[in-house]
């Protein structure tokens, strides 16, 4: 899928830039051609001879090279990418990127890069925990770079957690999704989709609440590609991670955080929608009653009485319209595929995404999942493991061509 296209890969300083060898043979294997930018740090990693051999082309550094004085210029060398893919990116070259240093080759082609712009964090975990990484990693998101989340495991410096630059298979599939896909651009234009994401919190009393361990992480990234791809997207967020509030440009997000406020904000909304994709993890029960003030400590066990919350899919399912999709998800431990299937039937799906816990990598809070999708016309889709950034785009894929169908249908 990358036959042709001209791919920029940038190379900063971190012990991670000896899989951009790795990086740079995917793309060369895909069809592309390649041009390396590296940082002066970044030649202590991996050497330019091991890079230029590679790609095939001498490796830029400096701003001109100081035997011949030839210029390299970063406005032809953003104008000639069809993709500028940055990996690995330190918290050096994130954080200058963000407020638009440039005081090397690398930072002023991507000033000047017009094409889409890929980056691959590597980092300590701390690093990348720390708030300002994550200010500019949002910074980056809001103007339009594609982050390709690290992954979670050892780290250079002995310690484990989430930092390690993803896998190059992964950086090269998720650059060739990006061109494979048909909806690239503003095919959605003119769409309005509404996405819930997050858990729902249902009070017990001022203090204390019920809740679950949805992250929010695969709603938020449907609710970015289906904006990529053109359409006017609302998220109704439950809780979700801190990191994700406000972290897509130009998403209307409304907040409801109980099954009751959202089940309020949902069926107002949808009204006018084209897509309707419970993301989220909506609570079946929640306390009978809420208490005002802090429930105190008695000598005695204590039991909760729950009542039944309502099903906002299944009540979407009723008065749905037939060129609105309506896409549910299932998260599965058990007998995972006649649970999916038949939460599509009783709520009136029109797909259902199933996702088992069985399955190492899927579920909540993992930055990657395995799905399934089954469709209402009895066609079944099988993914592999992927980060949800790529699993989201299948997602859209699929929605698209059933909006696409419920349209040709209803003319
Ligand atoms: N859902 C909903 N309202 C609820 C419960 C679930 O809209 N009160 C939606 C979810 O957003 C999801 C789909 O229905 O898209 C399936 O959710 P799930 O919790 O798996 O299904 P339940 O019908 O609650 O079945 P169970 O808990 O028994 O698995």
């Amino acid at each position: 899928m990358l036959k042709g296209k001209k791919i920029l890969v940038g190379v900063t300083g971190s012990i991670a830039a000896y899989k951009s060898a790795m990086l740079i043979r995917r793309f060369i294997e895909r069809g592309a051609e390649v041009k390396v930018i590296a940082t002066a740090l970044a030649k202590q990693f991996i050497t330019p001879l091991t890079l230029a051999t590679l790609s095939k082309n001498p490796v830029l550094v400096e701003f001109f090279d100081p035997e011949n004085g030839q210029w390299n210029s970063h406005v032809s060398l953003g104008m000639w990418a069809d993709a500028y893919v940055i990996a690995p990116a330190t918290a050096n070259t994130i954080a200058k990127m963000a407020s638009g240093v440039a005081d090397n080759l690398l930072l002023t082609a991507y000033l000047s890069a017009r094409c889409p712009v890929f980056v691959a964090p590597a980092m300590d975990l701390d690093m990348y925990a720390h708030p300002a990484t994550g200010r500019n990693i949002k910074r980056l998101r809001e103007d339009g770079v594609h982050i390709i989340e690290p992954e979670s495991g050892e780290l250079a410096s002995g310690l484990s957690g989430k930092g390690r630059m993803e896998e190059p298979d992964v950086i090269a599939e998720h650059v060739s999704d990006y061109f494979a896909s048909p909806y690239v651009g503003d095919d959605l234009w003119g769409k309005k989709v509404l996405v819930t994401a997050g858990g729902t919190v249902e009070p017990i009393d001022a203090v204390r609440y019920i809740t679950n361990r949805s992250s929010g992480k695969m709603g938020y990234a449907l609710a970015g590609e289906f904006r990529r791809r053109g359409a006017t997207v609302t998220v109704i967020r439950g809780a979700v991670d801190p990191r994700l509030t406000g972290s897509l440009e130009g998403i209307t997000e409304i907040s409801a955080l109980s099954a009751e406020e959202m089940g309020r904000a949902v069926m107002t909304a949808a009204v006018d929608h084209d897509i309707i994709v419970m993301a989220a993890a909506v609570a079946d029960y929640t306390p009978a009653e809420v208490s005002p003030g802090k429930l105190k400590k008695k000598d005695d066990d204590m039991s909760l009485h729950l009542k039944k919350t309502r099903d906002i899919a299944a009540d979407l399912g009723k008065i749905k319209k037939p060129t609105q999709i309506l896409v549910g998800f299932a998260l599965e431990t058990d007998n995972e595929e006649t649970n999916a299937l038949g939460k599509m039937e009783r709520k009136n799906l029109d797909m259902i995404v199933l996702n088992s816990l069985r399955d190492k990598g899927a579920g909540f809070a993992c930055d990657t999942n395995k799905i399934t999708i089954y469709r209402r016309d009895g066609e079944v889709r099988r993914f592999d493991l992927k980060s949800k950034s790529l699993v989201a785009a299948d997602i859209v894929d699929e929605t698209v061509s059933l909006l696409v169908e419920a349209e040709r249908r209803s003319r």
